[in-house]
């Protein structure tokens, strides 16, 4: 098969990977021509896929800006972002373009696939009415479906083969093709009635995640003020063997998922005289977590008789999540805002930010910034790095409880005032 991929990000190159692996044929197109001529050159801009797997489906990847390409596609897979607009509403720009595109190309017989986070509706209501100013129609003559992407960046215990995909076709041909196509890379597959149970599905999954987060850094903030260790009380409460699922405490959400996509919901909810109360709720707590994240860390300079202004605090990790470079929607970026704000000379260091523009600051050498640090503060705990040794060293705010495996005696030590907290 010849499989079309519009959008070669974390979500468009991987999938690019799987099904040239597989032996397929893959046209990738991406708007941005410096990401294309890197993909050309074989090197990688996702962390989950080095650049050597990139190198071994050279023969059967191409990546270009053209997306009249795609004409020769079996099925063509949309993976654009939707990001939110100034005003939070969804910004459907850079998907209608690639619609626009896709009708441009449209052939008889071929699959068109939307795997970008979206509100329920947006297949049927936006997708299809472009695609079908070709006359052609679908069900009939091509085929349109929607299938939510699962990918966790950084993650290596699911992978795309072995994550369920759930898959709704706007007929049942189209389900039925849709089917055939990812069957050819994903095990399990988990076929609905339309194409809105599937898009609804991810918002849910996604949803959840962020009412949980928000849920467990409330309950952060409560504890704190009562002086309980909150990662001693979701250690405790994750024995239970039922009816509970652990999410930890950290600095914030981030990412272009988590703090995005449950707005595309109450946008539409809206539309239809729904208000989405608990979407909100989260929203408002995980905004709210980098400014308590601040005032841990001008308590535990206070610990240290030190003001924050003219302080050197050293944050270590800027991206979102361990192990990957991505700092969109980062609470890092927040937490650095806030302390310089404050008067503060804040440094950082993460292998996988080497720079912060907006900042005008670039990642330290670790050693030495530790040296000169009067404070550290754990934001993401990246691999390769010795958080318990530099804690041991410095005075250290631990965002993440990294510290604090088999060191209780010293976390106890640290509540009273030794800096670390
Ligand atoms: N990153 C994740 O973990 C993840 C997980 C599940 C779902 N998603 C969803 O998948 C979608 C894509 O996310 P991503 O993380 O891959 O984004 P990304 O920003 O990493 O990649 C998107 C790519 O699309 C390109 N692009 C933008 N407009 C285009 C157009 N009109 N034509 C061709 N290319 C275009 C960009 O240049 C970029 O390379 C979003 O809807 C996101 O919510 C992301």
């Amino acid at each position: 098969m010849t499989i079309g991929i519009i959008g070669l990000g974390y979500v468009g190159l991987p999938l690019a990977v799987e099904f040239a692996e597989a032996g397929h044929q893959v046209i990738g197109v991406d708007t941005n021509a410096g990401r294309v001529e890197a993909l050309r050159r074989g090197e990688s801009h996702i962390e989950d896929i080095p650049s050597e797997r990139l190198q071994g489906i050279m023969d059967r990847f191409e990546a270009t800006t053209m997306s009249r390409r795609l004409v020769l596609a079996d099925a063509i897979l949309i993976c654009v972002p939707t990001p939110l607009t100034r005003n939070r509403e969804p910004d459907l720009g850079p998907l209608l373009s690639a619609a626009t595109a896709v009708s441009g190309v449209l052939q008889r017989g071929q699959l068109v696939v939307l795997e970008s986070t979206t509100y329920p509706g947006t297949t049927r209501e936006r997708l299809l009415p472009i695609l079908e100013e070709t006359g052609l129609s679908a069900g009939r003559d091509f085929h349109l479906a929607f299938s939510p992407e699962r990918v966790d960046p950084g993650r290596t215990d699911h992978t795309l083969r072995t994550t369920p995909k759930v898959v709704g076709g706007l007929t049942q041909a189209c389900l039925e093709r849709a089917l055939e196509v990812y069957g050819l890379v994903c095990d399990e597959l988990v076929p609905v009635s339309t194409p809105e149970v599937a898009e609804m599905a991810k918002l849910l999954e996604n949803i959840f995640r962020a009412v949980n987060i928000a849920l467990v850094n409330e309950m952060a903030m409560v504890a704190d003020r009562m002086r309980i260790d909150i990662r001693e009380v979701v250690d405790a409460a994750a024995t239970k063997p039922f009816g509970f699922m652990r999410f930890d405490p950290g600095p914030g959400m981030g990412g272009h998922c988590l703090p995005v996509d449950p707005f595309y919901l109450s946008w539409k909810a809206r539309e239809h005289e729904v208000t989405t109360e608990f979407i909100e709720l989260a929203g408002k707590v995980n905004q709210q977590t980098p400014h308590f994240c601040v005032e841990k860390v001008e308590r535990a300079l206070n610990d240290l008789s030190k003001p924050v202004r003219g302080s050197r605090i050293l944050l270590l990790g800027m991206s979102y999540k361990p192990g990957v470079g991505d700092i969109r929607e980062s609470p890092a970026l927040k937490i650095l805002a806030g302390l310089r704000e404050l008067g503060a000379d804040v440094r950082y260091h993460d292998p996988y930010v080497p720079e912060l523009p907006g900042f005008g600051l670039s990642s330290t050498g670790l050693d030495n910034a530790v040296a000169e640090a009067d404070l550290v503060v754990i934001v993401t705990a990246h691999p390769g790095i010795d958080h318990i040794g530099i804690a041991d060293t410095v005075p250290t705010v631990d965002l993440r409880g990294v510290t604090r495996a088999g060191r209780r005696a010293e976390m106890a030590g640290a509540m009273n005032g030794n800096g670390k907290v």
